[in-house]
């Protein structure tokens, strides 16, 4: 077994770690790690070199450790067994983790999906997609970081994306009508619009107004990333509001992610919707065990680089599917041309998938994997079912 890897750039510029594993017979796995900008407490940190080079952002200490240590102690072992063997920072973990799962896909002659499915079920996964932006995504704007579309009745995942996509162009004519082209041409770091006016409430008002123009079955989903929010829990009034007035069907992180009590509080008063934690798991199965035990949230969103590695990021998807929680498997702000997100959803028979907007090319080319895997594959589209 082969593990190279090299300082390569994320969609927001910064450094990331990309790798290369090869196998006996010639076979290969390519991955390149995402990075988020809203990232949780208790997420397992990325490893970075400080200094001046990129602002500190470096990644080279990483490169070096994969190269050294990690491919050392690799040697002799059978890619099957190389997941559970990683340790260490986010970013060397991960990327060998992706690059040894593409690896023993190729060896085994399937589908990245099909190899992660294991023998399970599996299933496209329902979109959620970003249409405004705000929050760490879209410095300077409103406080919330997403407003997403969610097609609530698309029979197949091409039917899902070709709604939500009139959607978008839509708010981004309301978008216009209000603040001109320019605003309507600004896009955020996951290709969201990006409202620079401040008001939280007016992106969802604008959405509101567009899936109305549109005239088909989308709801509205928002993610608070309350942990970014000073004093977010004077937000859950406002957002009970919110639910009165908009056809909101999820709340993400509506409080910070150690405020237990707060998400108990929450959960009474927002359980009846989809009440997904991120920043509050950091994709983590011992902390969703807890929430479970507190009855606080019903779904997880998973980010594979939040516990760093695949393997991992499998067990909270089982635990959740154990505990009758929803799943949102999700990519992150800063992310990049690799499309495996797209077929860890689908092998891992996630509810939904959350990568971004409809613009820029790091969110297209999961899109555009998936739709791939309805076409030619043939598998099923699960729709929303919540
Ligand atoms: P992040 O944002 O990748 O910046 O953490 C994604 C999210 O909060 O869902
Ligand atoms: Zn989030």
């Amino acid at each position: 077994m082969g593990v190279r890897a090299w300082e390569a750039l994320d969609s927001r510029a910064h450094p990331t770690v990309g790798c290369v594993l090869s196998l006996e017979g010639g076979f290969e796995g390519r991955a390149l790690v995402p990075t988020g900008a809203s990232i949780g407490r208790f997420e397992v940190s990325d490893l970075r070199d400080g200094g001046t080079r990129y602002a500190g952002l470096g990644v080279r200490d990483a490169v070096e450790r994969i190269e050294k240590t990690v491919a050392a102690d690799l040697v002799g072992l059978p890619v099957g067994e190389v997941d559970a063997r990683l340790d260490g920072p986010s970013n060397v973990t991960l990327a060998v983790s992706l690059a040894a799962a593409r690896a023993a896909a190729a060896a085994s002659g399937l589908p990245l999906w099909h190899y992660l499915s294991r023998g399970g079920e599996y299933s496209l996964p329902c979109p959620m997609v970003n249409v405004f932006s705000g929050g760490r995504h879209a410095e300077g704007g409103v406080r919330i970081q997403d407003f997403l579309a969610v097609p609530l009745a698309a029979k197949t995942f091409a039917e899902a994306m070709e709604v939500v996509w009139r959607v978008r162009r839509q708010a981004a004519r309301l978008t216009e009508e209000r603040h001109g082209t320019l605003m309507s041409r600004l896009v955020a770091d996951e290709g969201g619009l990006a409202v620079l006016a401040g008001d939280d409430a007016e992106p969802l008002e604008l959405l509101a107004r567009a899936i109305e123009d549109v005239g088909e079955p989308v709801g509205v989903a928002i993610d608070v990333a309350a942990t970014q929010i000073e004093h977010p829990e004077e937000f859950l009034g406002t957002l009970e509001g919110w639910c009165a007035r908009y056809p909101i069907v999820s709340i993400e992180d509506p409080l910070g992610d150690d405020d237990w009590d707060g998400w108990a509080d929450a959960t009474r008063r927002f359980g009846h919707l989809q009440l997904v934690g991120d920043d509050l798991f950091a994709t983590s199965a011992q902390r969703l065990e807890k929430a479970v035990g507190l009855g606080v949230a019903n779904t997880v969103l998973v980010k594979p680089n939040q516990v760093g590695t695949l393997g991992r990021a499998a067990q909270t998807m089982a635990a959740a599917r154990r505990h009758g929680y929803a799943t949102v498997v999700s990519a992150r702000s800063g992310d990049t041309e690799d499309d495996v997100i797209a077929d860890l959803a689908v092998g891992w028979n996630a509810g939904q998938i959350k990568i971004g907007s409809i613009m820029r090319s790091e969110r297209l080319a999961k899109y555009n994997r998936l739709l791939q895997i309805e076409a030619l594959d043939g598998v099923p589209y699960r729709g929303w079912q919540r």
